[in-house]
């Protein structure tokens, strides 16, 4: 049996299953962000220990038997937070998230600067990543920064509690910006402009390696017979590439959770920094990735759920029966949806969100399908630059809470003129994906066998482009994308 927990940002995810079959249970945690000021992303690494401990005790209680024999363990995460911890490994502050941009003023300097991010890093300093956070804390917070033995990412630090051990891999690690991407290992050169070295950094192993052992009271804890291994695991789009088995070349998806991804898999390092293009390792050994991310997808619709004191059910079936008279048809307004500031394409910490051309005759339903479409329309622009960067996807599959929505994905087919493609129903995110490289972890597994493990789901439906829908869009795209510029 194999356990996958995947931190993310509004919860924690554990499932378990036995290294074949579906899915046989998982539990989830929720988890709140901070946000002291406006443009800061915030979270105190002992939420995500006590969000683990709730799903893996929830687990324990629908699964004692099967959580019993678990033989390995994956971990997924949230990329790019800083964990600053001290040398007995106390946390210095509540770590800086993702989509944080505090730092764009260091972000851009480093960019400016030091030419070997975009050489040895392979990508364009942006403020989400976790190298000019660093840099952000040594000017705010000297004293701090002073203090830090060793930087980690967030699931590395609840590996750390997990099997004591300070370890990263090699998805996770390329978001610091701090990896010689191409050679798979730390660079002393871009730690050094930040004022860091190598001794403050874990050290790493691929995804699908042994990182450590969970230690034997926690396991004691969890129902666990055994002491199971825990592999490297991934970053959360990593992860959720090898649950789906995206980790081939030409093989992508489009993911709606929190942020908005694009991933396509390149069998090299493949750096396309001016086109704004990530390019990442992937978890599994000898094999690359790029991706674009946009910072709000699900996340422009809690908000506006929240604003309308509803819940995202309620707003989207509010929506489905508001479309039935206007099916296919664009929203009078149009939305941006820069609510966090935006990574792909703009690279703006700046930017700011805005509904378009109101009037009194507008409704929820209208500014619910807006927000929809400037989420879709944000999507086509990381496409674009997918394109640009030479790997533009031939098909992407679907995954993310926000992928069960059938007219969000039909709005992402036409925007990215692109098939998408529904997996049968099933688990197949970030926790599989950890759990699958826990599989690979505890079998000792050598690369060539990846593949057989990280199969890809059956497919229930595609959805194919809409050419009416295309040619409605064109015009709104347009002005969609001249708005910000005219605002900027
Ligand atoms: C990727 C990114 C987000 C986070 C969300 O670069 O910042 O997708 O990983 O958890």
């Amino acid at each position: 049996m194999f356990v996958g927990i995947d931190i993310g940002t509004s919860g924690v995810k554990a499932i378990i299953f036995d290294g074949d079959g579906p899915v046989l249970g998982s539990a989830s945690a929720s988890l709140d962000v901070i946000r002291p000021h406006p443009g800061w992303s915030e979270q105190s690494p002992a939420t995500w220990w006590d969000a683990v401990n709730a799903a893996m005790h929830q687990l324990k209680s629908t699964h004692p038997d099967q959580l019993a024999a678990v033989s390995g363990i994956g971990l997924s995460g949230q990329m790019h937070g800083m964990v600053a911890l001290d040398s007995s490994d106390t946390v210095l502050r509540p770590a800086i998230l993702w989509n944080d941009t505090r730092n764009a003023a260091e972000a851009a300097e480093l960019d400016s600067d030091i030419a070997a991010f975009r050489n040895i890093g392979g990508n364009a300093v942006m403020p989400g990543f976790t190298a000019p956070k660093a840099l952000w804390m040594q000017r705010h917070e000297p004293e701090l920064f002073d203090r830090i033995a060793k930087i980690l990412l967030p699931k590395d630090y609840v590996r750390l509690v997990m099997t004591g051990e300070h370890c990263g891999e090699m998805s996770d690690a390329a978001g610091t910006l701090w990896l010689d991407v191409a050679k798979r290992c730390w660079s002393p050169e871009l730690l050094a402009a930040c004022g860091l070295d190598l001794a403050q950094m874990p050290n790493l192993v691929e995804g699908s390696e042994v990182s450590g052992t969970l230690r034997p009271a926690i396991a004691a804890d969890w129902g666990i017979k055994g002491t199971p291994v825990v592999a490297g695991g991934a970053g959360d789009n990593a992860a959720a590439a090898c649950g789906l088995g995206v980790t081939g070349p030409g093989d992508a998806f489009v993911s709606l959770g929190t942020s908005g991804v694009i991933f396509a898999v390149t069998d090299a390092f493949a750096p396309a920094a001016d086109s704004g293009a990530h390019a990442f390792c992937h978890a599994v050994p000898d094999t690359w990735h790029q991706m674009g991310v946009i910072l709000a997808a699900t996340d422009c619709l809690n908000w506006l759920a929240d604003l309308c004191n509803m819940d995202v059910p309620a707003l989207m079936a509010e929506f489905e029966q508001g479309q039935q008279q206007n099916p296919g048809t664009p929203a009078p307004l149009l939305f941006h949806p820069y609510l966090s500031g935006e990574r792909t394409p703009h690279n703006d910490a700046d930017a700011r969100g805005g509904l378009f051309g109101l009037s009194r005759a507008h409704t929820r339903t209208d500014i619910t399908r807006a927000v929809l479409e400037g989420v879709a329309f944000a999507l086509g622009d990381a496409i674009d630059v997918l394109a640009k960067a030479g790997n533009r996807p031939n098909a992407l599959l679907a995954t993310g809470g926000g992928a069960q929505n059938r007219a969000w994905l039909e709005m992402i087919a036409a925007v990215t003129n692109c098939p998408i493609e529904i997996p049968a129903d099933g688990d197949f995110g970030a926790a599989l994906g950890a759990a699958r490289l826990g599989q690979l972890a505890a079998q000792n597994a050598a690369p060539k066998d990846v593949a057989s493990v990280m199969s890809k789901p059956d497919i229930t439906a595609q959805i194919d482009p809409d050419p009416t829908l295309i040619d409605a869009y064109q015009a709104p795209i347009e002005k969609w994308r001249a708005l910000y510029h005219a605002i900027k």
